[in-house]
């Protein structure tokens, strides 16, 4: 970025109206600068070297060089610059290309003044709270964790009710987290009888933490790397087993080692937790160093939520390890956020909007918001969600001791006692 405050824009299409147009469109605001236009890869390569834009606008279809290329190549040139794809409607396949390729963003033709001004917005926002990562010092794509050995984090996404939506956040939040800091993301099917994930992320394999489970005592990082599931976002994915029966053989000590290396292995683990007290899911909140808890404004979530908070603290979790989450916030439910909050003595991290028709959209077309619509204001809610987590470990990581960050308290529990009562009474 240079000294300019202003975001330093380049136009890439290979239609002269359509560059005039977008041109014309950003004429009248105040913070952004057309600085170049380019109209086909090769050239936009070019002269991404020459001008050093903070954001591209990319058309897909162009002679010579496609968008797609250009991208792949600008991402290499120049890691900072944030790619923003236009395309038309119905290019599902390039965009997912386009995604891997580096890109941040889409716009779909044609285009809307005020997604144009937002979307352009929100990615140098983006850009300007991501730590400066480079292939040498931030990328992660190597196998060797970053941070030389140090432990990664481990968020549980979790609600004591099914249904609130913890299948699909988890899934967002991975790939958010994966956009927003470009480290290693891993993302764990947490929900060994019914797992959603293939689905949510239309993912097809047949290797699943079945595969691990079985071979617990061999795990090492091959095995993890070859069991793992690559999403288009970088996400890498433990899927659940492909049915029930095989699922209830896994069990909470398997789960545990399993986790213990993703976190060696991984920057961020987010776990898909099963709503239950039962000791696999229970394994999986004493591991996290931070539980997303969600909730929605429905009088049995909220229940349930106070009954969780009070089992939190039975269970000696520190205060601030319980992140409270409303998802399908809507502030004609009867409830507002005030109320809950003084009921259930916890306050309301954050709130993620309610979008019921875009989310099952999304979910059924296995492509999920944050990279179908950036700029929903649900994949806001959960990028600002996935910051404040990147900003949480840092704000920790500076002022206490690197063990005590990532080592949350382990569960004391004799190995003996099962379950929650078994959990509960050992520790009187
Ligand atoms: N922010 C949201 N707004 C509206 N509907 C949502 C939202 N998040 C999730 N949903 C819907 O809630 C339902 C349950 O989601 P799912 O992720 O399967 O929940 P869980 O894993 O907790 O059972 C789905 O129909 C999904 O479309
Ligand atoms: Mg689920």
């Amino acid at each position: 970025m240079t000294e300019s405050s202003n975001i330093r824009v380049m136009i890439v299409d290979d239609i002269v109206d359509t560059r005039d147009q977008i041109e014309k469109l950003l004429f009248f605001e105040k913070d952004i600068e057309v600085v170049a236009k380019a109209s086909n890869g090769r050239e936009a390569v070019a002269m991404a070297k020459q001008h050093k834009p903070d954001v591209i606008l990319m058309d897909i279809n162009m002679p010579d060089m496609d968008g797609i290329a250009a991208t792949e190549a600008i991402m290499t040139q120049d890691p900072g610059i944030q790619v923003i794809i236009m395309s038309v409607q119905g290019e599902t396949d390039y965009l997912r290309r386009a995604m891997l390729a580096g890109a941040r963003e889409f716009l779909t033709k044609p285009i809307g003044a005020d997604d144009l001004y937002k979307s352009i917005r929100h990615v140098h926002r983006l850009a300007a709270t991501r730590p400066v990562t480079s292939t040498a010092t931030g990328g992660s794509e190597g196998s060797v964790p970053s941070g030389g050995g140090a432990q990664g984090q481990i968020v549980a996404v979790f609600s004591p009710k099914g249904g609130v939506g913890t299948s699909t956040i988890a899934a967002n939040l991975a790939i958010a987290l994966r956009q927003l800091t470009n480290k290693k993301v891993a993302l764990v099917d947490g929900n060994l009888i019914f797992g959603d994930l293939n689905v949510i992320l239309n993912l097809v394999s047949n290797k699943t933490i079945v595969d691990l489970a079985n071979r617990v005592d061999d795990l090492d990082r091959d095995l993890l790397n070859d069991v793992l599931t690559t999403h288009n976002s970088q996400v890498k994915v433990l899927l659940a087993p492909p049915n029930p029966q095989t699922g209830e053989l896994v069990t909470s000590d398997q789960l545990r080692t399993i986790l213990d290396l993703m976190r060696q292995e991984f920057d961020y683990v987010v776990v898909d937790t099963q709503s239950s007290f039962q000791d696999r899911a229970l394994a999986v909140l004493d591991m996290a160093d931070r539980i997303i808890a969600l909730m929605t404004l429905e009088m049995p979530c909220i229940k349930n939520i106070k009954l969780f908070l009070e089992v939190a603290e039975l269970l000696e979790y520190p205060r601030e390890k319980t992140m409270l989450v409303l998802n399908k916030a809507d502030n004609r439910m009867g409830f507002s956020v005030k109320d809950v909050q003084s009921n259930i003595q916890h306050e309301v991290a954050l709130q993620i909007a309610n979008a019921p028709l875009e989310i099952t959209y999304s979910i059924n077309q296995g492509v999920p918001l944050v990279i179908a619509k950036r700029t929903h204001q649900v994949s806001k809610d959960i990028f600002t969600l996935a910051s404040r987590l990147t900003n949480v470990a840092k704000a920790v990581s500076s002022e206490k001791p690197q063990d005590e960050v990532k080592r949350q308290p382990e569960p004391k529990a004799k190995p003996q006692s099962r379950g929650l009562f078994g959990r509960l009474t050992a520790r009187r």
